[in-house]
């Protein structure tokens, strides 16, 4: 076996990486809950990759097709119908784990100095993940699928000039259709699966570079023994990855509770509508996107009024896009001494709970029809999601912070 590593670290990194990488990598001892949700958006990256492999040896993107070929999956490929509810569960699946692992970010500050690029390409995760489940949900060519991409690609129409040729050049149509549903496949199954796992390795290899941040938001290289190794480090393997573990059990748990037991969630992880195939000429009497995107799809309704000469639409897409956007400059807002909610001042505990109960209230906003109540709570969850990014270079300059202790809390 040695004869053989030798062998090959003469040709290749390999013990150097697992050196670099893993066994020493060290990463602060105080993880804690927050910190499990990384390896599980790796490990659920992985399980959307495998079952995607599978469902595509059955399914067939054509319009004519397509919702067939699902059913067919569903009924009479061997373990069809759990590659297929794994996959569909995996979607929503990623988008819990991803919000949960943003969370933690913002909670501990782990966008701030030197982290900001770890932040900046988990953002263009996010935003490839987000057309990626998008160009996904058109696949099974569902009433939902279709409908969903029909409100979605429109509201580019809304851009000034461009906007009209821009929807006409995604759907490569004058409606949604069957050469929608082609480009759609190819870029959910090839293009952007490639961009994301380039972006993970990007995502950890400027993690790496810098060390992770933990629940003190305390520089652990600060403190080093002789061997120039942190005191309150452990290398990530054994210790983390076992640790980890215990996270990919407790998830798989409630993961297959999902598949086995209630894959629809009640509508919300597959809709109703979907159930029945795409028809062009018969719109569904409510258009959800599916719960992840719902928050932002809430602002967009929010926006009501016409201003300036262009319509309330676009404004819409305007606040929706600067949703997004403003979290990308999220480093450059924080102007806190501290990194770690535990050692910042009550503005910023207050700013963060109201912002994340107003995302949460928006995303249920945006499940149900609209009416003139539901707007105007949203119009107000918009304003205060935005107040959260905007007021933050006073508040966290404002308020005292705690003194942040030498070591790692525990
Ligand atoms: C496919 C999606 C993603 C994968 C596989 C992934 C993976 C990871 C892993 C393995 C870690 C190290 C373990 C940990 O700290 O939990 C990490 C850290 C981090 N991720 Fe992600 N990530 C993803 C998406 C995102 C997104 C969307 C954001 C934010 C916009 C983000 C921001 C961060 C930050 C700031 C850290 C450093 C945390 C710290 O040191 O406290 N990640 N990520």
């Amino acid at each position: 076996m040695s004869s053989f590593m030798n062998w090959l670290d003469a040709r290749f990194p390999a013990s150097k990486m697992w050196k670099e990488h893993l066994s020493e990598y060290y990463a602060p001892k105080n993880f804690n809950f927050w910190y499990f949700f990384g390896s599980l958006a790796l490990l659920v990256l992985v399980l959307q990759i495998v079952t995607g492999i599978f469902l595509t040896m059955n399914y067939k993107p054509d319009a004519d097709l397509a919702f067939a070929s699902v059913e067919y999956i569903m009924r009479d490929v061997q373990w069809g119908w759990l590659i297929r509810y794994m996959h569909s569960t995996g979607a929503s699946a990623f988008f819990v784990v991803v919000y949960l692992h943003m969370f933690r970010g913002l909670i501990y500050g782990s966008y701030k100095q030197p982290r900001e690029l770890v932040w900046i390409f988990g953002m263009l995760i996010y935003l490839t993940l987000m057309a990626e489940a998008f160009m996904g949900y058109l696949l099974p060519w569902g009433q939902m699928s279709y409908w969903g991409a029909q409100v979605i690609v429109n509201l580019f129409g809304a851009i000034p000039v461009i906007g009209e040729d821009l929807s006409l050049w995604i759907r490569g149509d004058y409606l949604i259709s069957g050469i929608t549903l082609n480009r759609f496949f190819a870029l959910h199954v090839v293009a952007l699966p490639i961009v994301l796992l380039g972006l993970v390795v990007l995502h950890i290899l400027a993690l790496h570079e810098v060390g992770s941040n933990n629940p003190d938001g305390i520089d652990i290289k600060k403190n080093k023994d002789e061997n120039g190794v942190p005191k309150d480090g452990i290398p990530f393997h054994p210790y983390y990855t076992v640790h980890d573990l215990l996270g990919v059990a407790v998830f798989f748990f409630i993961f297959f509770i999902v598949v086995f037991f209630f894959p629809e969630m009640g509508g919300l992880f597959l809709e109703k509508p979907n159930f029945e195939p795409a028809n062009a000429l018969k719109t569904p009497a409510h258009i959800a996107p599916v719960w992840y995107f719902t928050p932002f799809y809430a602002m967009l309704r929010a926006v009501t009024v016409d201003l300036f000469g262009l319509p309330a639409k676009f404004w819409g897409v305007v606040v929706m896009g600067g949703a997004i956007a403003i979290l990308f400059v999220l480093p450059w807002l924080d102007r806190s001494p501290v990194r770690s909610i535990r050692y910042k001042g009550w503005l910023s505990k207050i700013a963060l709970a109201i912002f994340a109960v107003s995302f949460v209230i928006l995303g249920y906003l945006g499940l149900v029809p609209a009416t003139e109540g539901r707007t105007m709570v949203a119009q107000i969850l918009t304003v205060l999601y935005f107040l959260y990014f905007i007021l933050m270079p006073f508040y966290t300059r404002m308020e005292k912070t705690k003194p942040v202790p030498e070591r790692v809390t525990g």
